[in-house]
């Protein structure tokens, strides 16, 4: 058994705030609603919940109990658990993917979240009051063209996210957690109430839960698998170093369970924020990446003062949901940063913060002064994309997916049966036979499939 030297969460439910603000981002608000309205509704919300169930309960449980096991960042747990087990060294390679990938990830979730800090502000000061349809998108595409703005909004989300993780688990993570995840959680309740009892609710219902089931084709399974790995925080090191932090009493099949769920709650909950507004308002939901930031606008500027004031809640919202999820991103590498005492923890927070930053400059001015450079032109794969496009593609439908497929071929296969027994302390029961059989089988068999449908 590992000793525990460094800090641990204050308790099994300050670890599953931590966890859900990460799993609960612009993951949830942001993307869930559009994807769900380009995919058909129904039927991608449907096959999404079984995938959570399949593939997300599974690949969390296992990168819980790499973490706990071991009590290390990253890097170091993965070598441990491969050293205990006796399998090839070759395994740290996956260690160092899933502290780089995070950073990656961060490079253009942080500029997202700029934008939200940017919306924000707007509302909040009227400048988005009294607008027509055409305003909104004009003000959107104006954001897109600034570069200076992008870069100002995207540092200030770094300085934030790195000022929060530099403090340490106690006073920046933990603290963090427990003040936006409760705030988070009632804001987003009283604009669901809002929007049901203002708008569409009956219909926004059945746009969610009637499955067209013509609808679910290779591409639609494709969608929500990438989905349901980006909004569980998986494949990227978040929920292994979280689970690092985890005291060895507590249940990791629980947790597992208990962040997907609500992880998958709140997904539910915005789209039930979202659509019964967009329906109300006539607006067109297959709006893609604009849905949120274009269209939501000009139904807060037409309900006066309320919409001025739940337009401000609704991007502080997302905000919060943002930041909680950025400094999951930067902790992996943080922790394997300072492990060795070689940095100290706001060193590592700076170094890390710095890197992902400076990139970030780059993914800022992708849309705008460098929308022309096409990076990996040359490779069939990437030809046409810009470099946002080149680093989102990498991070997430990449190095994430092949992350949880490696993850749950360790997991099921590399580390010995007798220390995944011990750690899911669920006994060698019927629920202990399903996981392992869905983390030999299934999910790298399943996983695969997307994987190279995606990228081969
Ligand atoms: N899950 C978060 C969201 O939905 C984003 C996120 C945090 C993430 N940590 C991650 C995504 C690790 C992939 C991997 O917004």
């Amino acid at each position: 058994m590992q000793k525990v030297k460094h800090e641990q969460w204050a308790s099994g439910f300050t670890f599953l705030l931590a966890a859900v603000g990460s799993a609960v981002g612009l993951g949830n608000i942001w993307r869930f609603p559009y994807v769900v309205a380009e995919n058909g509704g129904g039927a991608f919300v449907l096959i999404y919940l079984a995938i959570v169930i399949v593939f997300g309960i599974p690949l969390l449980m296992s990168e819980l109990m790499i973490g706990r096991g071991t009590q290390k960042p990253p890097v170091a747990a993965i070598q441990q658990m491969a050293h205990q087990s006796k399998a090839s060294k070759l395994w740290n390679m996956l260690g160092w993917s899933y502290v780089i990938v995070p950073l990656g990830v961060l490079t253009f979730y942080s500029v997202v979240a700029g934008w939200t800090l940017d919306y924000a502000i707007a509302i909040g000061i009227g400048s988005l009051n009294n607008l027509q349809e055409g305003d909104s998108a004009k003000i959107f595409q104006e954001l897109q063209d600034s570069p200076l703005k992008l870069i100002f909004w995207m540092t200030l989300s770094a300085v934030i996210t790195i000022g929060i993780v530099a403090r340490g688990l106690k006073s920046g993570l933990e603290k963090t957690v427990t003040i936006l995840m409760p705030a988070l959680f009632v804001i987003l309740v009283l604009l669901m109430l809002y929007a049901s009892i203002t708008g569409e609710f009956i219909k926004s219902v059945a746009f969610m839960f009637d499955p067209d089931f013509s609808k679910i084709t290779p591409e639609l399974v494709l969608m929500a698998a990438g989905q349901a790995f980006f909004s569980l925080s998986l494949g990227a090191g978040s929920m292994m170093v979280y689970g690092s932090y985890l005291n060895r009493d507590i249940s990791i099949p629980k947790m597992a369970v208990g962040v997907a769920f609500s992880d998958t709650l709140v997904a539910l909950l915005s789209g039930f924020a979202i659509f019964p507004i967009v329906f109300a308002y006539g607006v067109e939901p297959t709006s893609g990446p604009g849905l949120v930031f274009v269209t939501l606008p000009i139904v807060f500027s037409d309900m006066g003062w309320i919409g001025q004031l739940f337009g401000f809640l609704f991007f502080l919202l997302l905000a919060f949901a943002a930041i909680t999820s950025t400094i999951s991103l930067l902790e992996p590498m943080v922790a394997q940063l300072s492990e060795g005492e070689k940095f100290s923890r706001a060193r590592a927070a700076i170094y890390a913060g710095a890197a992902f930053w400076f990139v970030g400059i780059f993914v800022a001015l992708s849309n705008n002064v460098l929308k022309d450079v096409h990076p990996l032109d040359f490779l069939p794969l990437f030809e046409g994309m810009n470099i946002e496009a080149v680093i989102n593609f990498l991070a997430a439908n990449v190095f994430m997916v092949l992350n949880g497929l490696l993850v749950s071929i360790f997991a099921g296969w590399a580390i010995k049966r007798s220390i995944t027994l011990e750690e899911l302390g669920m006994g060698d029961s019927m629920l202990f036979k399903i996981w392992f059989m869905l983390v030999r089988y299934v999910v790298p068999i399943g996983v695969a499939f997307i994987f190279y449908d995606v990228v081969l």
